[in-house]
């Protein structure tokens, strides 16, 4: 059995949808920075009463008297004591939420915060998706949108290159989780800048790239139209992912914070961007594009080990405190994006950021970077300049011992509870107490039997 966290709601009153046709509004300082509604103006309580008997009224008269409105109702039988528990989404921006909180607190025998406001108050544990639908949540809560681009963008002064990035963004910004994502048709122009890159960086895949990003090159080429004259379907990559490790991707309109980037790969979702780079410096691009996450990202995210490693960077991430947050975002840097590995006795590249730049592929394996061994505790510290070639790289041993490292590394997080993903139900379980650790060791000791039997079936 799977111990879902409220996956089944003994009482489920009520959801706000979010209003979806909410068009992205234009901010003070010339950016389009959408703060979603429900995230940074909510706040989820997670509890329990110490009376039983009507306990769940007694909390709903004590939001009622400071009103405080909810967005949402759930409970559960709880699993920590022989109690139900809820957990109530509030509009923080409604009523007296600080005093409701208060004699909440003074009432229940459980009580945990989590909100976007995770700042105000240091015992509050940062919000964080729990369903891969709560992914939506971050289409609209995007750092810069479309066609703001800066003013040493190559594509500043061109308004038809800004029009185009403005029709990327609105379809990324109206994606919802398990929609196809849009086709596009590419203009001659774009499919020929396409073409500049695909054909320089092939050329150096063979002796550059890492083993499982030349193993899979191959597959992209017959499955997914990878060609020197089409560019890929992100739709077609995603299906193709899901195939080989239940990664998808799905389109983002600008940038993301670190937090909710990493927070997609505990799902395995890479958010991409669908638009390419402005066509008069087709080897050059100052953010990610399609190039970028198609030869750089893609074919990596096709090998079960490299998946589960992005996988872990994402759980760790999870409801850990901003300090963290930067560190496994220095983490993901130098490995997921910069990463070099020894295979065979040499080093190849796999980070995505290298795949994807011409340039860099060919000096990253020089004796001018500086080299040193991955180990997450020393990597998340180092600093980084984001607009040239990197000075220093980090080497593992191999996608394996990078993972174990960053399991260990996290460990020194501190959160409150461990989490864990449900494939099944494509949802995070928070894992806090004792029964539903105990259901999870039995789930894994009947997996085992399963292996010990395949086991005894080959002797
Ligand atoms: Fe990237």
């Amino acid at each position: 059995m799977h111990t879902g966290v409220f996956t089944s709601p003994v009482e489920h009153f009520h959801k706000l949808n979010m209003d979806v046709d909410q068009q992205p509004t234009l901010m003070e300082g010339g950016q389009y920075i959408m703060e979603g509604e429900e995230e940074a103006k909510s706040t989820t309580l997670i509890f329990s009463m110490t009376e039983e008997v009507g306990a769940l009224a007694n909390a709903l008269k004590i939001f009622q008297a400071h009103n405080v409105n909810l967005l949402h109702i759930e409970s559960r039988p709880s699993r920590r004591e022989a109690k139900y528990e809820f957990m109530v989404e509030c509009d923080s921006t409604s009523g007296d939420l600080g005093a409701a909180m208060e004699e909440m607190r003074a009432s229940c025998s459980y009580f945990q915060v989590i909100s976007r406001n995770h700042l105000d108050n240091k015992d509050t544990v940062p919000w964080f998706p729990r369903k891969i639908a709560d992914l939506d949540r971050f289409a609209n809560q995007i750092l810069s949108y479309g066609s703001e681009l800066d003013a040493d963008h190559p594509g500043f002064t061109d308004p038809i290159y800004r029009e185009r990035r403005k029709f990327f963004a609105d379809i990324a910004y109206f994606y919802r989780h398990n929609q196809e994502i849009p086709r596009i048709d590419y203009t001659e122009e774009e499919v020929a800048t396409w073409g500049n890159v695909f054909r320089n960086l092939t050329k150096l895949y063979k002796t550059h790239a890492c083993k499982e990003h030349n193993m899979v090159f191959p597959l992209l080429i017959e499955n997914c139209g990878y060609r020197e004259d089409n560019i890929p379907q992100l739709q077609d990559v995603s299906n193709f992912l899901k195939d080989c490790t239940g990664f998808t991707l799905r389109p983002v309109a600008g940038l993301l914070s670190s937090r909710d980037f990493l927070a997609g790969l505990a799902f395995r979702v890479f958010h991409s961007t669908q638009y390419i780079r402005h066509p008069s410096m087709p080897l050059y691009t100052p953010e990610p594009d399609i190039c970028h996450e198609l030869l750089g990202h893609a074919p990596l995210l096709a090998d079960p080990s490299f998946a589960q490693f992005s996988q872990e960077i994402g759980l760790a991430s999870l409801g850990a405190p901003d300090e963290f947050i930067e560190k496994l975002a220095t983490c993901y840097w130098f490995t997921v994006e910069y990463g070099i590995c020894r295979q065979d006795g040499k080093n190849k590249a796999y980070g995505a950021g290298l795949l994807s730049s011409f340039g860099e592929l060919e000096y990253c394996l020089t004796d001018k970077p500086e080299l040193r061994c991955f180990d997450p505790a020393k990597t998340c510290v180092q600093k980084y300049p984001i607009t040239e070639y990197q000075p220093v790289y980090y080497v593992a041993e191999s996608f394996e011992d990078a993972k174990q490292k960053l399991i260990q590394f996290a460990t020194s997080i501190p959160r409150p509870f461990s989490v864990r993903y449900n494939p099944y139900t494509q949802s995070v379980e928070i894992l806090n107490s004792k029964p539903q650790i105990e259901a999870l060791v039995r789930e894994i000791n009947c997996d085992m039997q399963v292996l010990m039997d395949a086991l005894l079936k080959l002797t």
